[in-house]
């Protein structure tokens, strides 16, 4: 019996080139976040879900994984990224198993949610690990700008995709797992109609004052300012994704209580972060700024590549140093 699967999960696995073949000549589907929220509130319906991502999820994770295989030949073997791309090959069998399976039986769809948690949980360390492989690239061949270019295209276009895989991935497991959220019920999946602008502002900011004040001992406080120029005095609150918005104001409260300290060691007065949040007719903006000193204009350019950091790198593990150094 063991025997028996072991050929055919090596005949499977002999596919998959052809799979990636077929499905990478597919473009993904665009999908708007009114897309999202409309299919998620009003005629939300598990089998055409079902249906659309076994197609759709086949067709992103082709189209990334021949990406991957054109990466540069030292980078794509180093064991980091061989193991990525084997959760990858991984990821596509699993639910290419799915293909020729009914969407009117009820235990399909349950095994495809659960097929899709298995996924996810795979992906988690995807980001951490992808960087890892970077990292033994840099360290054992240098690094020459062409070369860092095309990782750095590479990057976030592998990124974006995996962004946008876990997003198909949770709104149908969120959605279709028959609960509410009950401490927010405005939530289709995990975007909230009503997201909370400031409190996610104040919960990055906390979260980073308290990894900050285990690091350097201090903080520096929070100044924000709130414009709504629709109504005055109302909440500012947008349709988003939260733990997205947070994510990345948890990033730039690291970086702007980092700077802060540092270039105010001497002093025993820190200048508080000032955060602005203004809502207009089509856009909300928010803007962050520090008295950490600043970035010359020269290098700005610089800040948006994977590959540059003034702070110590963290070794794997290093629970000690990851708070204010690893996003
Ligand atoms: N608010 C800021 N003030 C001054 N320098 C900054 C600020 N934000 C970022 N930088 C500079 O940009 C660099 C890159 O920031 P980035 O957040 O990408 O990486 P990092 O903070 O070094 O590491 P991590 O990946 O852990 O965030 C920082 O190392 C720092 O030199
Ligand atoms: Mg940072």
């Amino acid at each position: 019996m063991k025997f028996v699967r072991f050929i055919m999960k090596n005949a499977a696995l002999a596919n998959v080139p052809k799979h990636i073949d077929h499905f990478s000549k597919f473009s993904p589907s665009p999908l708007s976040m009114k897309q999202f929220l409309d299919f998620g509130s009003t005629n939300a319906c598990e089998k055409t879900s079902f249906a659309f991502l076994r197609q759709e999820l086949p067709v992103r994770l082709s189209n990334i994984m021949k990406e991957i295989s054109l990466m540069p030949d030292r980078l794509l073997t180093t064991p980091s990224v061989q193991l990525v791309q084997s959760w990858y090959i991984q990821s596509l069998m699993e639910i290419l198993e799915f293909l020729d399976h009914r969407p009117d039986d009820h235990r399909v769809l349950d095994a495809f949610n659960d097929a899709l948690v298995t996924i996810r949980n795979r992906h988690n360390d995807v980001v951490p690990t992808m960087a890892q492989g970077i990292i033994e690239y840099k360290d054992a061949f240098g690094q020459d700008p062409v070369t860092s270019q095309n990782i750095q295209y590479f990057l976030d276009r592998f990124y974006m995709s995996r962004i946008s895989i876990r997003m198909l991935i949770n709104q149908h497991t969120l959605i279709f797992d028959g609960t509410t959220n009950p401490a927010h019920p405005n939530t289709i999946g995990c975007i909230d109609s009503q997201c909370d602008v400031t409190e996610v502002i104040r919960d990055a900011f906390e979260s980073a004052k308290m990894l900050c004040e285990q690091y350097y001992l201090g903080a520096p406080e929070l100044e924000m300012t709130e414009i709504n120029a629709n109504s005055r005095n109302d909440p500012i609150s947008i349709s988003y994704i939260p733990s997205h918005l947070y994510h990345m104001l948890f990033e730039l409260f690291k970086n702007a209580m980092r700077a802060t300290i540092e270039t105010h060691e001497a002093s025993n007065n820190l200048p508080a972060i000032k955060v602005t949040v203004a809502l207009g007719g089509e856009d909300l903006t928010i803007k962050m700024s520090d008295r950490g000193g600043g970035v010359p204009f020269r290098k700005i350019e610089r800040l948006f590549s994977y590959m540059y950091s003034t702070a110590p790198r963290p070794t794997i593990g290093d629970h000690q140093r990851a708070p204010l150094v690893s996003g």
